[in-house]
């Protein structure tokens, strides 16, 4: 949940670890640091806050040096404060830590260097590894490195210096994303590829169990358990830096609403035809498995879940095969029942998410095949899936994910379509197959009714609590925007599906309480409305995304028209303007919504 960056080459490493930690600092904001080998001293700067607060102590100490490592944290063992920051360094700081991760066996490891003398100065789990290496040191980093690896319980990406060895950096690991980037003469490493990419786009990806050294002239990577030396497939990156920063936009978020109908068009490239025909061809292998599957379990968390909800509801109705969602926490405990012919279907923008992850490796350990929907290449998730597409939505930076849910939609109506292809069920498919290439120019329709959001977002943003309610995929949707709105706002809001509300919520409806709802399902459209009258008879001020904006001129207090598309497209365009308004709300508060407070972009612990 950390960020790690380290850079040794020809370059000032201080100048490029800190931009990498500015890339990076989605990952976590509690604290930022740095650490730079020079004239045989190692010079840790660090700080508790945001990476500019460390920027701002650098201007005024020396950072000099060809190489270093850098951190930016994501609490998880000890507060957020200097002492916790990393790097961390044993007892004579000859050797710097930095780590993202959580070592399991931390305290019986801390109590066995105690007894050996060591002092510890944080509260983190990660400071034993430094005094680990401190102890294991006999002439070579690798060496020391790898026995600490061997005895470190738990998921961990690891980077060491020492002054021993001033060029050299040490890398590690176990389940948390490391990238070593293969420059000219310069290597860099990262937890993911935007902080490599302004310097080489040729990288390695290390899995678990595996460790690389790096100097500025070569780069070896070996197997941690044997010390074999691993002959690794060199990447590259496919985009640019360019993309990774927000073109003029004040937040990463605002930028990545604005690219969904560019999104969009990039999600289907190549796999629709205007005919209908769908094109997954990473999915040939499992092509037989899903003919016959009996049952797909869908498993992801956070929006990725929201998105498992509406795809769901495509697969029962449109390919009519049972579909349970989970969030993937839940599913990992709840000893799920799988048979043969079930299938796991994962869903995750950063293929990292631990219990994500977790569901992967359980359906797999019970004999089921897993396929992902995952965004980011060559994530873990997406490795260890039997088969994975991609969504193609680009990096995604805020950490309120937009592009990427939008982007999860289009795929999931893709693999609805694919599969009822795929087992020879017969349905109408000719409004969706009409409508799927014209989502692309109505999202961009939906972004000009922004002033009328700010207005909206304007009346919501001294309120303290609100409702979202629908039904169906509406249901789906509204769940996704009131997470929006909580996460970035931090005004309380409650997704209710509208039958439910009169069984115990509506006692919360008074005068005023906003009701953001979305009406966009034919089926239940005058259920809806009933729904609707009755908490605006409780005093509830109803903010109305809908298809049918005449049906609702006398139920709104606020109407939000959208596109009429078939009611099973309608999610991708009606989540556009519940999103603009969490994005105005949060920025009319004060709030950054790029950095939610307690909240990082990629959840790689428990
Ligand atoms: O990377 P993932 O899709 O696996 O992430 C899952 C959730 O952490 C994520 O969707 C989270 O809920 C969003 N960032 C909220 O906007």
């Amino acid at each position: 949940m950390c960020g790690i960056v380290g850079y040794t080459g020809p370059q000032q490493a201080g100048k490029i670890l800190l931009e990498g930690l500015h890339l990076l600092e989605y990952r976590g904001y509690d604290s930022a640091g740095i650490a730079v080998l020079k004239d045989d001293k190692l010079k840790v700067i660090k700080k508790e806050g945001k990476v500019a607060r460390l920027e701002e102590q650098l201007k005024k100490e020396d950072s000099l040096g060809n190489c270093g490592i850098a951190h930016t944290r994501w609490a998880t063992h000890g507060k957020p404060s200097d002492a916790n920051a990393h790097p961390h360094t044993g007892c004579d700081s000859d050797f710097a830590v930095i780590h993202n991760g959580i070592i399991e066996n931390y305290a019986e490891l801390k109590a066995r260097l105690q007894k050996n003398g060591h002092y510890f100065t944080s509260e983190t789990d990660t400071e034993v590894i430094a005094h680990m290496v401190e102890e294991a040191y006999q002439g070579d980093l690798y060496v020391a490195v790898r026995s600490v690896a061997q005895q470190l319980v738990g998921a961990y990406a690891i980077a060491v210096v020492s002054i021993h060895e001033p060029d050299k950096i040490v890398a590690v690991r176990q389940e948390t994303p490391l990238l070593i980037g293969l420059g000219n003469k310069e290597k860099i490493l990262a937890s993911d590829p935007s902080a490599l990419v302004k310097y080489t786009k040729k990288y390695w990806r290390l899995e678990n169990g595996e460790m690389a050294v790096i100097t500025p002239e070569s780069a070896e990577a070996f197997v941690i358990a044997s010390g074999e030396k691993i002959d690794k497939k060199i990447q590259e990156i496919d985009w640019d830096i360019d993309e990774a920063q927000r073109s003029g936009f004040d937040h990463y978020m605002r930028k990545e609403i604005d690219e969904q109908p560019e999104v969009i068009e990039n999600t289907l490239r190549g796999r629709f035809a205007k005919d209908g025909t769908i094109s997954l061809p990473e999915f040939d292998d499992v092509a037989e498995t899903l003919r016959q599957a009996r049952k797909i379990n869908i498993v992801a968390c956070g929006t990725s879940y929201h998105a498992g909800l509406v795809g769901k509801y495509l697969l029962e109705n449109l390919c009519s095969i049972p579909v349970e969602a989970d969030i993937a926490s839940e599913f990992r405990y709840r000893n799920p029942l799988m048979g043969d012919k079930d299938v796991v279907l994962v869903i995750s923008q950063s293929g990292e998410t631990a219990d994500t992850l977790a569901a992967v490796r359980l359906a797999k350990q019970k004999g089921v095949p897993v396929i992902g929907i995952v965004n980011v290449v060559n994530s873990s998730i997406a490795a260890e899936c039997d088969a994975v597409t991609y969504l193609h939505a680009g990096p995604e930076i805020g950490v309120a994910s937009t592009k990427a849910y939008v982007s999860q939609l289009v795929l999931l109506m893709l693999m609805a379509l694919y599969l009822a292809q795929l087992r020879n069920v017969e349905f109408d498919a000719s409004e969706i197959v009409a409508d799927i290439p014209k989502l692309s120019g109505y999202a961009s329709e939906l972004l000009q009714q922004e002033q009328k959001i700010i207005q909206v977002a304007e009346l919501m943003k001294n309120k303290g609590n609100c409702f979202f309610i629908g039904r169906l995929l509406d249901y789906a949707v509204v769940l996704e925007g009131a997470l929006k709105l909580k996460e970035i706002s931090y005004i309380h809001a409650e997704a209710k599906a509208a039958g439910e509300l009169k069984h115990g919520a509506l006692a919360l409806v008074e005068d005023g309480t906003p009701i953001v709802t979305a009406v966009t399902q034919d089926s239940i459209r005058d259920k809806m409305h009933s729904s609707i009258m009755e908490v605006k008879a409780r005093g509830g001020s109803i903010i109305l995304v809908t298809d049918k904006p005449e049906q609702a001129q006398d139920i709104a207090d606020t109407l939000i028209p959208i596109p009429k598309v078939s009611s099973y497209l309608s999610p991708i365009l009606s989540i556009i303007p519940l999103q603009l308004l969490s994005y105005h709300a949060a920025v009319l508060r004060g709030n950054n919504p790029d950095r939610p407070r307690n909240l990082a972009k990629s959840v790689t612990v428990e």
